[in-house]
């Protein structure tokens, strides 16, 4: 058995939740789901009160999901002016820009509720309207949190698109669903340099087929050029505004945003978020998960751009009045002592990253953190992949001091909120497992061919939930049908994550990783068929294959084997430019980080690509390839572990 690090005895004892009150609540929402969330829907403001709680099937071919249909409610309300009379003069964000040395940015509520309002009034100005769809192309700066809410204020849908996502990958968001405004600002700054976000939407704009406006913030003063009649500086369009824009009334199910994420086949695809439960399950995850108490402040070091950075940066923390941190630069920029020096400067008592970060961090050096004041934090979190042991007891006992709570979570854009972690009052945590399922998760471990269940454990298998949760995702934007093939064909009756699990001897969970053909490279999900479809695109290109294969740093690094069209001179020259190629037509974070020439990739005789041997190549594990018998010509695969490019 592996270590376990039991919470504090004080911790425990003052914790929302203690292991057996977890275990108490745990039951009680399994057993009655309806009653469970009635209860704990009352966590929100209601306009009007639900008067029905779950309505959910998992039916292939008739999935349907409804929380607290009849309940009508608006988030920015909930998550702004509900706190205004008890905390309008609280921060309500803290904004870390990327300089150091430039000073932070505390906001209160009651400065919040002026932002947000007097964006929403801009938005309205430029004609958009409920239900509308408004992209932001943002940096990590307070407007993006203000878009968010000024969009969830009127009922627009929002569409964040990670602003290192490059100007084709942000052109076919904002085509996809049909955008009336983009948010931008002029530039980025970040790690000390600047990305040009407008200067990118621009040329996204060239291949923009409907009449989309762009709202531009000013954060560097970059000089840019506006186009007359589709451009408008928020600062300039602010001032004609008033401060005060009441709240639309939204029905629990109408969707609150919209996020494009990779699966291993086709383009991204739109996961919708809807209101009532989404909200609901946000803040109460916030509050268990990271034990947040009233004062606590609370930094989740993720982009925006992700999902986390929407359930744990802005709506979750904000639903709860709460302090929360928002951080433009890099871990590592002046120094690897960056991250610390934050928490140290404001306090910090929650703070939650990937262990990506983690790892990159701790090969620099312990001093770093302990140079540092930490003694603020007093919950950990990871996020975004697996934690290696050794990554997870650096975090524990360098920057925790053996003190802290790591609550590794495992979720995903589809689910919204955590959906198995330890809590931090309530277990042991081992490193490295997920450990059990938040209130109202139902997984199971299934035999991967047979669809069975399997109850008896140890035992190791695919994952699958068994029934909804109140932040489930609905729908796929504008393809029902996709949503139901994606997550409910393979195993009929669930909802399939993707991932493998394990589950050991005490019942604790462990993700094993995707066992679909998509990768993770520093906690950010691709899908393989994405940078494939990137390099056929170049005209030098004839066929690709991608593969994942471990990386020190990133978790998993992207390997490409590359086919040339005929004719065409494999040179070390058009590796760089194909590198460079997938860079632009995705963005840095989709750059292979190794191509192999490969004249011919092992295919069975009706002319499938052997994934499972080029994976084994790329991990430099060529002695087990098991039988390739089946291979319409054997000799490639000799040809190919001959020149593999990681050994
Ligand atoms: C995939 C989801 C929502 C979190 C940010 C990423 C992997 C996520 C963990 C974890 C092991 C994890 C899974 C999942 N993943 N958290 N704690 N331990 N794996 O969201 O981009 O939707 O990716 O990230 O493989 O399916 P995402």
């Amino acid at each position: 058995m592996s270590n376990a690090y039991a919470p504090p005895a004080e911790l425990a004892a003052n914790a929302h939740a203690d292991e057996a009150k977890y275990n108490e609540m745990y039951a009680a929402s399994v057993a009655d789901p309806d009653a469970f969330w009635a209860e704990h829907g009352k966590r929100i403001d209601w306009i009007k009160p639900f008067t029905k709680v779950k309505n959910t099937r998992f039916d292939f071919g008739d999935v349907s999901i409804k929380w607290f249909e009849d309940g009508t409610l608006n988030i920015a309300a909930n998550c702004i002016d509900r706190h205004l009379a008890t905390r309008g003069t609280q921060t309500a964000i803290i904004w870390e820009p990327d300089d150091p040395t430039a000073e932070a940015q505390h906001i209160t509520y009651q400065q919040l509720h002026a932002h947000v309002c007097k964006m929403a009034n801009v938005l309205k100005d430029m004609g958009v309207t409920k239900g509308d769809r408004v992209v932001l192309y943002m940096p990590m700066i307070p407007q993006a949190a203000y878009a968010m809410l000024a969009c969830a204020r009127i009922g627009a849908i929002h569409s964040v698109v990670f602003g290192g996502f490059s100007p084709d990958a942000l052109a076919a968001r904002v085509n996809g669903c049909d955008a009336k405004v983009v948010v931008t600002a002029d530039e980025a700054p970040r790690g000390g340099r600047n990305t040009p976000l407008k200067t990118n939407a621009d040329k996204a704009f060239e291949s923009v087929t409907g009449d989309t406006k762009m709202l531009v913030v000013k954060r560097t003063g970059g000089d840019i050029p506006m186009v007359e009649g589709r451009d408008v500086w928020l600062h300039e369009a602010e001032a004609q505004v008033s401060d005060e824009c009441p709240p639309e009334e939204m029905n629990a199910e109408d969707p609150l945003f919209i996020l494009y994420t990779s699966g291993s086949t086709g383009a991204p695809k739109g996961v919708v978020h809807t209101t009532g439960g989404y909200i609901v399950y946000a803040s109460m995850t916030h509050q268990y998960v990271f034990d947040y108490k009233d004062g606590d402040v609370f930094w989740c070091t993720a982009d925006v751009g992700w999902v986390t950075g929407h359930s744990y940066i802005v709506y979750g923390p904000l639903a709860n009045g709460a302090t929360t941190l928002m951080f433009e630069g890099v871990p590592t920029y002046p120094d690897a002592s960056r991250f610390w020096q934050v928490c140290e400067e404001h306090k910090v008592n929650q703070f939650y990253t990937a262990p990506t970060a983690l790892r990159a961090l701790m090969g620099q050096g312990d001093n770093y953190v302990t140079k540092c004041d930490l003694s603020s934090l007093r919950i950990l979190g990871t996020v975004g992949e697996p934690i290696n042991p050794e990554a997870w007891e650096w975090y524990y006992k360098v920057v925790g001091g053996s003190r802290c709570p790591i609550v590794d979570t495992w979720w995903q854009t589809e689910t919204g909120g955590h959906m198995m972690t330890p809590l931090p009052g309530a277990h042991a945590a081992k490193p490295g497992s997920a450990m059990k399922p938040f209130f109202g998760v139902q997984p199971v471990v299934l035999e991967p061919q047979s669809g069975e269940e399997i109850t008896t454990y140890p035992c190791e298998g695919v994952l699958c939930i068994k029934d909804s949760w109140p932040s489930q995702m609905r729908t796929v934007w504008g393809d029902h049908e996709r949503f139901m093939k994606t997550y409910f064909s393979d195993y009929k009756g669930y909802y399939f994550a993707g991932d493998g699990c394990k589950r050991d001897e005490d019942g604790d969970w462990w993700i094993t990783g995707r066992v679909d053909d998509v990768i993770n490279v520093s906690g950010h999900r691709m899908g393989t068929a994405e940078v494939e479809s990137a390099l056929v695109a170049h005209p030098a290109v004839a066929e690709s294959a991608v593969v994942g294969y471990p990386h020190e740093i990133k978790g998993q690094g992207i390997y490409a084997y590359v086919t040339l069209m005929a004719g065409q001179e494999y040179t070390d020259e058009l590796r760089t430019e194909l590198s460079n190629w997938v860079r632009k037509e995705i963005g840095p974070i989709a750059k292979p980080d190794l191509i192999q020439w490969a004249p011919g990739l092992p295919k069975t005789r009706s002319g499938k690509i052997m994934r499972r041997i080029l994976r084994k190549i790329a991990e430099n594990d060529y002695g087990a390839l098991g039988d390739t018998s089946t291979l319409a010509d054997p000799s490639v695969v000799d040809e190919l572990i001959e020149n593999r490019m990681n050994r």
